[in-house]
């Protein structure tokens, strides 16, 4: 995820903004850049790769400058390369910006600005706020001003739909950086004489512990000594400052003791950047990298998921989402046992690969045989450039920013989310009579789809009970995960979430499938989460949990709001409504929860569990 700094006072600029930008590297980025403004133009340099590669660059000029904006790139429109890199400029020079987030009406704004004559150097959708900042000063004819400047970003700001962070400094105002925010995390920090931009606390921390916390619409104006705070039409607001206390080490995780759950908070957000620009206003799902033609796509009959981990679970609620609604024969597979299956593929097969990092050796290698073999493939992906991403004939790229805790969390949710778009865009586009949608149907769809994000909010929220429940858990020493439909689909991650970070023996199994053998196993210290929101067969779930309570298990149901609690229930945890298909997504906040939880009262290594790696880069 991309990452923004800033600064302006009397030190010097061009070093402190890197300094900073180097507190942000967790964060992932394929590039670097910092701009100032300089004897007649405002001087820009970036550099691929690492920050070190950015500071070879620095030279004479970027000394001793007193402003300076910086940024390192995630890519999201463009591939990783030194054009695409941040700073942009408009046609004169004379302004550069950094933007971190997305812009969804960037290409028909592009389109409307080169009419105009502006000329684009990059494939940014960041390098339109530039000329677009450009083409208002024109029009406001006084930009050689403060005033004029910032007028011309806040005109600027309402034809931009999207999400931003942004920061721009202008050869017209020298001593003025000017911000903005809507949805992309920005704050200040307050210094004697200096201020500060970042994209959070710790890319701040070493200069100043007074923060502003910049909130969605708000506008500021930073010289050395004063921050003047405005909303995108210049009416005054007011943040109170903020003290930090926190450690170094803490802050990285922005205030949590580990990565895992601050990424565990970052669901809400990564759900609504993966809908953004895909699911429009008017409920149309557009997903422009998808090469294929409506009738294009008629011509694939089966589908063939495949994926590792975490991803793998994900492309198991796929399955069924698909074979639901479009009515075709799909397939999941763990990508290490595909090539060695000798998987039945054809120019009418559709192979979609699920990764994270698009680096794990066996979904690349799937990759490859399915693409020997005709298919055609596309990839889910999160990290922009991965092999994965270059490679695959398509690729729908989740949202989720970069994931630093060892067990995936937001990921998750991100590729659940691209596959609902997925089948849903399919379904709506399938004109072969097969699909099983109405549009009655597709609107439902829709419609949870806008409330997922805020449902999650409302789980995590609850934080304080899982907790809580994690310290009866922890006792535990094997735990069973049931559920039948979507539920099984979603209990597969659950144990996958408990067992790695905590190292309790988790198994996951179909609700009817224990007495087939697992309930022998099935005794006092044992755990058994039931999930129970498929209404039409949580008759039957409930009949299944009896059965275990009976063998004196711990159980804990997993209920709709508003659902009956079975008398067998020790415990009890609700997740909101959504249609069956969203439940793993919406179930797997708890469970994601109460894993770090017990984890955490048993004193584990949460982030970096003991025997696994993030990315697997070896058979
Ligand atoms: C490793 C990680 C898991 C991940 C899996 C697949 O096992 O620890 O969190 O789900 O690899 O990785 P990918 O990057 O392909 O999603």
């Amino acid at each position: 995820m991309c990452g923004i700094t800033g600064y302006i006072g009397s030190g010097d600029a061009v070093e402190i903004a890197i300094n900073n930008l180097k507190r942000l590297e967790y964060r992932g980025y394929d590039s670097a850049g910092v701009a100032f403004p300089d004897t007649n133009s405002v001087s820009i340099l970036r550099a691929p790769g690492k920050i070190v590669n950015l500071e070879a660059l620095l030279s004479g000029a970027s000394e001793h400058k007193h402003v300076a904006i910086a940024h390192t790139r995630w890519a999201t429109h463009g591939r990783p390369c030194e054009a695409n890199a941040h700073p942009h400029r408009d046609c004169t020079g004379q302004l550069a910006v950094v933007h971190n987030g997305i812009i969804e009406n960037y290409a028909e704004l592009r389109r409307e600005l080169i009419a105009k004559g502006h000329e684009f150097a990059s494939d940014t959708d960041t390098e339109v706020f530039a000329h677009l900042i450009e083409e208002m000063c024109e029009l406001e004819k006084g930009c050689d001003k403060t005033e004029g400047v910032a007028n011309a970003i806040r005109k600027a700001l309402h034809l931009v739909k999207g999400s931003y962070a942004l920061a721009v400094i202008s050869q017209s105002a020298p001593d003025t950086v000017f911000v903005a925010r809507k949805e992309s995390p920005l704050i200040i920090g307050l210094g004697d004489g200096e201020n500060f931009i970042g994209s959070d606390i710790p890319a701040v921390m070493r200069y100043t512990r007074k923060v502003l916390l910049l909130e969605d619409g708000d506008f500021a104006i930073l010289t050395p000594n004063s921050v003047t705070l405005t909303d995108f039409e210049g009416a005054p607001v007011h943040r109170e400052i903020l003290d930090i206390t926190w450690d170094d080490t803490a802050a990285e995780k922005g205030g949590h003791a580990h990565f895992m759950i601050k990424e565990i908070y970052e669901n809400p957000r990564t759900v609504r950047e993966t809908l953004r620009g895909r699911l429009m206003d008017d409920g149309e799902i557009v997903l422009p990298s998808l090469p294929f033609s409506p009738e294009q796509w008629q011509k694939f009959r089966r589908i063939s998921i495949v994926a590792c981990g975490t991803a793998y679970h994900a492309g198991v609620v796929g399955k069924m989402f698909f074979e639901q609604i479009l009515r075709r024969p799909v397939e999941v597979n763990v990508a290490s046992e595909y090539r060695y299956s000798d998987p039945i593929l054809d120019e009418e097969t559709l192979v979609v690969l699920i990764s994270q990092s698009g680096e794990t050796a066996d979904t690349l290698a799937a990759m490859r045989e399915a693409q020997h073999k005709g298919a055609t493939t596309l990839a889910i992906v999160n990290v922009v450039g991965s092999t994965l991403a270059r490679d695959a004939d398509a690729v729908l790229l989740t949202q989720a920013g970069p994931e630093i805790g060892v067990a995936s969390t937001k990921a998750y949710l991100a590729q659940l989310t691209a596959l609902y778009l997925l089948g849903l865009y399919l379904a709506k586009h399938d004109n072969s009579g097969r699909a099983n949608l109405t549009e009655v149907e597709y609107r439902e769809y829709v419609a949870a789809l806008r409330e997922l994000p805020s449902q999650i909010e409302g789980i995590l929220k609850e934080e304080a009970t899982y907790a809580l429940l994690a310290e009866e858990l922890a006792k535990h020493h094997c735990f069973f995960f049931l559920g039948r439909r979507y539920d099984f689909a979603a209990s597969l991650e659950a144990a996958l979430k408990l067992k790695e970070i905590s190292y309790i023996h988790a198994e996951a199994y179909p609700a009817g499938e224990m007495k087939h053998g697992p309930l022998a196993l099935v005794e006092p210290g044992v755990a058994i989460v039931g999930f129970c929101t498929q209404p039409d067969t949580n008759e039957k779930m409930v009949s299944n949990l009896k059965e275990v309570k009976a063998r004196d298990a711990t159980i804990i149901t997993l209920l709709l709001e508003g659902a009956e609690t079975p008398d067998c229930s020790d415990f009890t945890l609700r997740v909101p409504v959504t249609k069956e298909a969203f439940m793993p997504l919406v179930s797997m906040v708890p469970m994601q929860l109460l894993a770090y939880h017990v984890a955490r009262v048993l004193g584990c290594e949460i982030d970096q569990p003991r025997n696994l790696a993030k990315s697997v880069t070896v058979e």
